[in-house]
């Protein structure tokens, strides 16, 4: 047995010489100390040795098993080392190869014009108010001088939750809102940027749309006052050439009303396509705050003025980019929003 043991070792430590790759390694530690390998069966076969030779030759074969441990594990570890020399040796890693591009987003169209516009006002005194979405009726309308039956109440059909409770269709509720908060202070100077709701939905009005309500109310507040705001906003807004202009109309929280224009911006005029010839373009609705509407806001009609506008902001984005169909305002094409 001594001998066999010895065969053993010998072959397996000149088969391990010649092998040169991690399989080859692993199947010839198997063949030798798997459950049915050489040196396994020899340790098997002890049970019929005489007790004197049974310890050994124990030992012997644990000789045996750790000498070839040691060999093996000698012989995985240069077999990992030449194959680490052989891949660095191989490959290559191209430095110059450009890096993936992040795709960085940025504000959106209406968000820009909704910040410029709070830039103008903010740089004039005004603060900013908000309001809530879903409104009341009596907010919405009752309060602005719309009572139940009025027929203004017909241009701004909306989405009702209850006969009460409703999505605002304008953001002149929160002239009410601002004037209950701060009477009697003077004066109130607010602008009021945020969404509005209507039953509406083609290529220039959209279910939902931006507005930015304007309020000042205070002693002495003049229709010119209207007038100055307004012009230096839409030179601000539109260029510096820009000349505004005063249109007779009927908004029932004001009078008197008056639609405001602006020279047009792409022919400066002159006369073109986008404003069909008249060289104006309209921009938003104003007036002077109705004496009725500063009384539900908490202030004496008699002793304050007030005048209020409200645009659009889709409309003002439409007309500052020159883009011809709401619509790609809300797709969120990235092609179409990459470009502002
Ligand atoms: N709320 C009006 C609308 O949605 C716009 C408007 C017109 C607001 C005149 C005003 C105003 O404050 O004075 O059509």
């Amino acid at each position: 047995m001594k001998d066999v043991i010895g065969k053993v070792k010998k072959e397996t430590l000149e088969q391990l010489e010649k092998i040169n790759g991690m399989e080859e390694l692993h199947e010839l530690k198997v063949r030798v100390m798997g459950k049915k390998g050489t040196l396994t069966s020899l340790l098997k076969q002890m049970g019929g040795l005489s007790p004197e030779e049974r310890p050994l030759m124990g030992q012997m074969i644990n000789e045996v098993r750790s000498r070839l441990e040691e060999e093996w594990d000698a012989k995985a570890k240069e077999l990992e080392k030449g194959a680490l020399a052989k891949r660095l040796q191989e490959e290559r890693i191209d430095i110059s190869l450009p890096g993936y591009y992040l795709a960085k987003g940025h504000q959106h169209p209406l968000s820009k014009v909704i910040e410029e516009i709070e830039d103008i006002f903010l740089g004039m005194g005004f603060t900013i108010a908000e309001g809530p979405e879903i409104e009341t009726d009596y907010y919405n309308f009752e309060a602005l001088n719309l009572p139940k039956d009025h027929p203004a109440r017909d241009m701004q059909d909306t989405f009702f939750i209850t006969e009460d409770i409703l999505l605002r269709t304008q953001t002149s509720p929160v002239q009410i809102r601002t004037m209950e908060k701060m009477k009697p202070q003077l004066p109130v100077k607010i602008i009021a940027p945020g969404k509005v709701f209507r039953n509406d939905d083609d290529a220039t009005h959209s279910p939902m749309f931006h507005q930015v309500e304007g309020l000042m109310v205070d002693k002495g507040v003049r229709m010119s006052d209207l007038k100055g705001i307004l012009l230096y906003f839409s030179r601000q807004m539109f260029g510096e050439s820009r000349e505004i202009r005063l249109r007779p109309s009927f908004f029932p929280f004001t009078e008197p009303s008056a639609e405001v224009d602006v020279s047009c911006m792409l022919c400066g005029g002159e006369g073109c396509r986008l404003c069909k010839g008249t060289g104006w373009i309209e921009i938003l609705g104003s007036g002077m705050v109705h004496p009725r509407v500063l009384e539900m806001g908490g202030y004496d009609s008699a002793e304050v003025t007030g005048f209020a506008f409200g645009m659009g902001v889709e409309r003002i984005a439409m007309l500052k980019y020159g883009i011809e169909d709401m619509r790609l305002l809300f797709d969120n094409d990235i092609r179409f929003l990459e470009q502002f």
